[in-house]
C-alpha cells in the first residue's frame, strides 16, 4: 500500500487549506462590580491575521485584550488557542504564547540586554549574545545591548518592549495602543515593525488603536467595541465608515 503523502505537501490541484483559526473567542465576558465591561464577545482571528480594535474610550478595548492572555479572568466564556481551551494552558506558558505590548513600554531598570534575557530566563533558557543581538537587529536597535533603559527615547523603549516580547517567540501579539504615546514618524516606524514581525514570524496580531488611519494601514479587519459589546466586525474601511 502506498504511504500517504505528508500532510504539509498538498498536490498542486488541491483547493487551498481552510485558514487556521489562531484565536477563537467564545462568549467572553467580564463582570466587575456587577457591570459587564466585556459583554459576551465571540469572534475568530485567523492564524497570522492582523486585527484592529477601535471604539470610544471606556468601550472595554483594553479589558477585552487582557482577557485574551488571561491576565484578567473571564467571568464567563473562554478562548481557544490553536483549538485548545486556554484554561488548560499554564498561565506562564500562555503569556509567552500570547505576548502583550502596552502603550508605555514597561521595562525593568537596567540594561537593554538584561530586559531581553528576562523572559527566556523564566523558563531556564539563557539567550546567547548572538540571540540578543539578533533581537536588537530585528527591532532596528543594533548595538543597544548595554544601554541603560533609562536613557532610551519613547520610541526606542517601545522597540525594546517589542523585542522583549519577541524573545518569548509568541504566536499571538496583543498590542494596546502601542504608538499612542509616540510622534507620527516614530508611530509609523513601529507600525512597520509590527507588520514585519507579523509577516516574518506569522504571529497573529490584535492591536487596539485610537488612530483610525493606522487601523486602515495595518489591519484588513477591524472590531468595533462599544460598552463592552461587539458592535461591528468586518473590513476595516467598512467598519470605520459606519462608526
Ligand atoms: N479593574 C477594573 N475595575 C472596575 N472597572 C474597570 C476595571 N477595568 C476597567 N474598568 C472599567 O471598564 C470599562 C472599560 O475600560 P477599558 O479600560 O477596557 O476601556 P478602553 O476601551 O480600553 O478605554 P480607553 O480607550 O480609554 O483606553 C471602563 O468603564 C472602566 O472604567
Ligand atoms: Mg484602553
Amino acid at each position: 500500500m502506498p504511504s500517504p503523502a505528508p500532510a504539509d505537501i498538498a498536490p498542486p490541484d488541491s483547493p487551498p487549506a481552510a485558514t487556521a483559526v489562531g484565536v477563537d473567542v467564545r462568549g467572553l465576558s467580564r463582570r466587575v462590580d456587577g457591570r459587564l465591561i466585556v459583554d459576551d464577545i465571540s469572534l475568530t482571528v485567523a492564524q497570522g491575521e492582523v486585527l484592529a480594535i477601535v471604539g470610544p474610550s471606556g468601550a472595554g478595548k483594553s479589558s477585552f485584550l487582557r482577557l485574551l492572555n488571561r491576565i484578567d479572568e473571564p467571568t464567563s466564556g473562554t478562548v481557544l488557542l490553536q483549538g485548545r481551551d486556554y484554561r488548560q494552558i499554564a498561565p506562564r506558558i500562555l503569556r509567552r504564547r500570547v505576548g502583550m505590548v502596552l502603550q508605555t513600554a514597561w521595562l525593568f531598570p537596567g540594561t537593554v540586554a538584561a530586559n531581553l534575557r528576562f523572559g527566556p530566563a523564566q523558563i531556564g533558557r539563557s539567550l546567547s549574545p548572538d540571540e540578543v543581538s539578533a533581537l536588537l537587529h530585528r527591532v532596528d536597535l543594533p548595538g543597544y545591548e548595554e544601554r541603560d533603559v533609562s536613557t532610551l527615547s519613547g520610541g526606542e523603549a517601545q522597540r525594546v518592549s517589542l523585542a522583549r516580547t519577541l524573545a518569548n517567540e509568541p504566536e499571538v501579539l496583543l498590542l494596546d495602543e502601542p504608538t499612542s504615546a509616540l510622534d507620527e514618524e516614530t508611530s509609523r516606524a513601529i507600525e512597520q515593525l509590527v507588520l514585519a514581525i507579523n509577516r516574518d514570524s506569522g504571529a497573529t496580531c490584535v492591536i487596539v488603536t485610537h488612530n483610525r488611519p493606522q487601523a486602515l494601514r495595518i489591519a484588513p479587519r477591524t472590531l468595533y467595541l462599544e460598552a463592552g459589546r461587539l458592535v461591528a466586525l468586518g473590513p476595516t474601511k467598512d467598519v470605520l465608515d459606519a462608526h
